[in-house]
């Protein structure tokens, strides 16, 4: 009897993987499918200086696209200009001014004419002021939530008629940490916000055929994640707090303080998955990019808030007066 359950059993276990396996092959096989005419396609991507927006704009230009690639500094604009195809547009973006995404609005709407626009990426994004809650002013966050949050909705506003009229794609660059919010400041508040706005898009969307797709990345190294910078500027938060501040916190919560997450330099992970949403026939809804992201952050935004606070907190620095 036991010999025979263990047999069903391992019948049962091939059956299963022989399922997941087909299901594997078809899902590969549907999504390698990529949409025709790339050359005709027009793709707005917004903080192309650095970083993602930077390698995923000269990516799409050697695939055949048609980028427009909006930049925050001219030496940003200069440099991918050097770099790239003729068929490359690189233009000057702030995506936190209404005046600057208008005009890059109307420059699109007549290089792109009756073909509308096939895509826009919305990566441009900045990671501070970043701290714990209690040391920021409400101009910290304003100010970073015009360019994650508020720059987000412009940029995908003054473009989206175009969209329309190709059918085509938004896609958001929001975060692990629009999932899950470890720390404290803008930068979580921001990614939530992108991840809903491109949630209600997504629906809003589906009867015009326009698709609304989301990259969450983990920890890649680029300038948003830089070590030194974000200890620096973790510096200039405390040396503005008040005394009684600093007393409550203790030096040992400055010093303690750890910047160093394990980052992924491999961009490329991140570039091909906005590149799927941008060119496969079947697009996935959510993008996770990166080791951490999938097998840490996910899962960990999946649990029980009690367990959660409780990993974080026992992985972070304390205030000097803390009672936990
Ligand atoms: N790196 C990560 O681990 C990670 C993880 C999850 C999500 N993300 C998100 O990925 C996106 C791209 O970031 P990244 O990691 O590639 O860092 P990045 O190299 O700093 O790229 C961000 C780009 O946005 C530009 N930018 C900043 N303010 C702008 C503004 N007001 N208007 C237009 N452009 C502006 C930056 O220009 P300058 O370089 O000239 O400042 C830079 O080119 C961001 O939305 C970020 O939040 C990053």
């Amino acid at each position: 009897n036991c010999l025979l359950l263990c047999k069903e059993i391992k019948t049962m276990f091939l059956y299963i993987l022989g399922l997941v396996t087909v299901w594997y092959l078809y899902r590969w096989y549907k999504e390698s499918k990529r949409v025709p005419n790339k050359g005709s396609k027009y793709v707005y991507i917004t903080g192309c200086d650095s970083g993602f927006g930077n390698n995923l704009a000269k990516h799409l230009d050697k695939l055949g696209f048609c980028v427009i690639a909006g930049c925050y500094t001219e030496k940003g604009e200069t440099e991918l200009k050097k770099v790239s195809s003729e068929r490359l547009t690189a233009i000057s973006l702030d995506v936190a001014k209404s005046e600057s995404v208008k005009k890059v609005a109307a420059f699109i709407k007549t290089l792109v004419g009756e073909k509308g626009l096939w895509a826009v990426v919305n990566n441009a994004g900045v990671a501070t002021p970043s701290g714990p809650v209690d040391w920021l002013t409400i101009d910290d966050y304003k100010s970073m939530l015009a360019v994650n949050l508020n720059g987000v909705i412009d940029v995908t506003l003054s473009v989206l008629p175009l969209i329309k009229k190709a059918r085509g794609r938004v896609v958001n660059v929001a975060s692990v940490f629009g999932r899950i919010s470890p720390f404290g400041g803008p930068y979580c508040v921001s990614k939530y916000g992108v991840e809903s706005f491109n949630d209600s898009l997504r629906l809003n969307m589906a009867p015009f055929g326009v698709k609304v797709l989301c990259i969450e990345p983990g920890f890649f190294k680029t300038s948003v994640t830089d070590t030194v910078m974000l200890k620096n500027q973790f510096k200039g938060l405390w040396d503005r707090l008040p005394q009684d501040m600093k007393d409550d916190y203790g030096q040992t919560f400055l010093e303690t303080s750890e910047f160093n997450q394990l980052r992924d330099s491999d961009l490329m992970k991140v570039v091909h998955c906005m590149e799927h949403a941008i060119a496969s026939i079947y697009p996935r809804y959510r993008y996770s990019p990166g080791w951490d992201a999938k097998f840490l952050w996910l899962p960990i935004s999946y649990m029980p808030t009690w367990i959660s606070d409780r990993f974080f907190l026992r992985y972070s620095p304390k205030p000097k007066v803390s009672m936990i």
